[in-house]
């Protein structure tokens, strides 16, 4: 019989963990990213960690640098982060893809500084490569997470993620809520299946919704539910 605490649930498994934003470059000086301070992707990397698991953390901009004891990996964009995920993918066990990817990146990264013209200017921008929806294709055995951070209609849009992207679980949050969301230290969670709702989480600490989430996933990655 497994312990009820979760605590080594996760023992001799390989995780990845994305976090944090992509910085998409315009030119050396400038770029677009997003609010997305990488704290639920670091409070997921510790619980894997203590829950026994081999973790490797790949984190884009976040607010503060990666939690101590960590196998991190820094990466700018999400063509970078697509890479470096994939050089571990094959050999995982659980991705968690809690990292904020810009959508579009800029056609083209100026290599010098781009200077000031005219009154407007347009900057063209250019779709990024989904990593979730490519892991989700290439998916053999591993367990896949998702995020939707969503402002409206969260459930519709999370279980369309998780079905566009054949997630085995995807963790949706309004990120508008009081208590939940980018920078905040608790989030707000509901948690899905291709069944529907698996979980709502109460507020709590974002250590506490990623203890609870992993429990989730371990124990279906280990058969129990
Ligand atoms: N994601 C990704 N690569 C991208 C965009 C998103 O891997 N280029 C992942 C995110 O890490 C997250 C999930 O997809 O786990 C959902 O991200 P989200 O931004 O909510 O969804 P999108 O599909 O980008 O849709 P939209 O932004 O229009 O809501
Ligand atoms: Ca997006």
């Amino acid at each position: 019989e497994k312990e009820d605490d979760g605590a080594k649930l996760l023992e001799g498994k390989k995780v990845i963990v994305t976090s944090g934003g992509t910085i998409e470059r315009i030119d050396p000086v400038r770029y677009i990213t997003n609010d997305s301070s990488g704290k639920m992707g670091f409070a997921l990397a510790k619980a894997a960690q203590q829950m026994g698991a081999t973790v490797h953390l790949i984190h884009g901009h976040t607010d503060s640098p990666p939690p101590a004891g960590i196998d991190a990996e820094a990466v700018q964009s999400a063509e970078d982060m697509y890479e470096a995920v994939l050089r571990h993918w094959k050999d995982s066990d659980l991705v968690i893809k809690a990292a904020a990817v810009a959508d579009y990146r800029p056609a083209e990264t100026a290599s010098s500084k781009i200077k000031k013209k005219g009154d407007t200017m347009t900057l063209e921008l250019v779709k990024t490569v989904d990593i979730l929806e490519q892991l989700g294709k290439s998916k053999t055995n591993q367990f896949l997470i998702g995020f939707a951070a969503e402002t409206h209609e969260v459930e519709a849009f999370a279980k369309d993620k998780l079905v566009r992207k054949n997630c085995d679980l995807i963790v949706a949050n309004d990120v508008t809520a009081e208590g939940a969301g980018f920078r905040s230290d608790t989030n707000i969670v509901q948690v899905y299946d291709a069944g529907g709702i698996v979980e709502q989480m109460p507020v709590m600490s974002k250590d506490e919704v990623a203890r609870r989430l992993l429990t989730i996933a371990a124990r279906r990655m280990n058969g129990e539910a």
